[in-house]
């Protein structure tokens, strides 16, 4: 058996590739089904962000297990293989563990320890959990991997201050407002009309740092009307209207800055749509949202800047390289839980062996008891029957404590392949039945 992920993310693939591969909440059971019925796979889980789509899976045959994953990715996204293959990566055995560890701390992220990736870990274990696609591997790989992103958390600074996309994104109109007026320095956004669609999670963290960096007035436009209103209400010193989205070009015309973060699967502000507009100022357009909500062509619009989730690049590497020297200290924890995910793992190997031992030692004292009893015969009471069964159970359990502990316990996997092979011939434990 083997780990395996397969995947991409910002590092490998832009986010026109990411989108194709996004697997929204709807589709991960149908995705989970389609991977488990190849027989190639044990067990599989999806792990879908923004940022990455990961398939995590523990294998029969590696190169067999491998390529079934793949040709689902190219299946799902309608892209040949080929079209395909140059934006994937794969990692195997300890370096997948390794990989899953650090993308749960938040050091594979773009934001370097930003928080959300945990919580979307923390959804990847229970979604497989929920559509029974994960066993008890992938549990406990998953379950060591959000504790060493807590661990992370908790015992460096990483996490402290983090700034996530949503701040990003901020930061960069900040930046480029600052640019056009010719300033380095991050430009306050007080004088700005600033519109945010879609009222989410990423759309609370936006109005949250767009509130820290001086705006004080926005519109909230999102398809459920309500929602918006209920997010309002959660910035009780911030003048914000919620509206609905059918009102989106009357507002996107009062606006110079309009954020996009909704799940749409589709993008909803194109070229045809901004052109028929009564636009005569800049109007800068930044769009989190994976799969994009605004087409690439509106910048072909002169009054239209536009920029997406692989444009936040610019400001985070400014802002990397204290995150950098903290993420190597967070690198040796990290370490740590690997070799311990590794041990527990490397353990499992004595488990076949452990259990034909207790069961030919079982067979032997029912048998053995069977005959003692027959010999005392009718004078023998239920009470004092009951405590030779527990006798004979207790003298084994005492006499296999040491041996399966020692067995399980960490060490080479040559020094536990060469003791489980001297218990096989010294009780004579048939190798097929194993
Ligand atoms: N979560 C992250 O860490 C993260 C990070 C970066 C980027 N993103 C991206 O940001 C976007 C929003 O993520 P989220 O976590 O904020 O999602 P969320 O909390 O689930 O909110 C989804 C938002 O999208 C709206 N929406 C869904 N389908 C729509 C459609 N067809 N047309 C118009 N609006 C639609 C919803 O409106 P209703 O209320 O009317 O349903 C809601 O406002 C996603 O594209 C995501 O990939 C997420």
């Amino acid at each position: 058996m083997h780990i395996v992920v397969v995947g991409l993310s910002h590092r490998t693939a832009p986010v026109e590739v990411r989108e194709q591969l996004s697997i929204p909440d709807s589709s991960i059971e149908d995705s989970l089904v389609s991977l488990k019925n190849s027989s190639e796979i044990l067990e599989v889980s999806i792990l879908s962000t923004c940022n990455r789509l990961e398939i995590y899976s523990l294998v029969k045959d590696l190169n067999i297990g491998l390529s079934s994953i793949k040709e689902f990715l190219s299946t799902y996204s309608n892209l040949k293989t080929d079209e395909l293959e140059p934006h994937l990566f794969d990692f195997r055995q300890e370096d997948a563990v390794l990989h899953l560890m650090k993308v749960s701390a938040g050091l594979d992220s773009l934001v370097l320890g930003e928080g959300q990736i945990l919580s979307q870990v923390k959804k990847m274990m229970r979604l497989g959990q929920d559509f029974h696609s994960t066993g008890p591997i992938l549990n406990r790989l998953l379950t060591q991997s959000i504790s060493a992103g807590k661990k992370v958390r908790s015992e460096t600074n990483l996490g402290t201050g983090a700034v996530s996309i949503s701040s990003a994104a901020v930061e960069l109109a900040q930046l480029k407002i600052g640019q056009s007026k010719g300033v380095d320095n991050l430009v306050s956004l007080k004088s700005e009309n600033v519109l945010v669609v879609g009222a989410g999670r990423m759309s609370k963290l936006l109005i949250t740092h767009l509130q820290a960096k001086g705006c004080e007035k926005l519109t909230l436009l999102n398809r459920n009307i309500d929602r918006a209103k209920s997010l309002a209400k959660d910035f009780p010193d911030l003048e914000i209207i919620p509206e609905c989205l059918t009102l989106l070009d009357k507002n996107i015309e009062l606006s110079t800055l309009v954020f996009t973060s909704t799940a749409s699967d589709k993008p909803f502000i194109d070229l045809l749509r901004l052109n028929s507009l009564n636009i005569n100022s800049l109007i800068r357009f930044i769009d989190i949202g994976v799969p994009r909500n605004i087409t690439n062509d509106v910048k072909e619009n002169n009054f239209v800047e536009s920029y997406d989730v692989d444009d936040l690049q610019e400001v985070v590497s400014r802002n990397q390289e204290f995150r950098k020297k903290i993420a190597k200290e967070a690198e040796s924890l990290i370490k740590d839980e690997k070799a311990l995910f590794l041990e527990w793992w490397a353990s499992l190997e004595a488990v076949p062996v452990i259990n034909k031992l207790r069961s030919d030692l079982e067979i032997i004292r029912k048998e053995e008891l069977q005959k003692a009893l027959s010999r005392m015969g009718p004078d023998f009471s239920a009470r004092e029957r009951k405590v030779v069964e527990a006798l004979t159970k207790g003298i084994i359990n005492k006499i296999l404590h040491t041996p399966v502990t020692k067995l399980r316990s960490p060490q080479s996997r040559q020094e536990r392949q060469a003791s489980l092979k001297i218990v096989e011939k010294l009780f004579s434990l048939n190798d097929d039945e194993l």
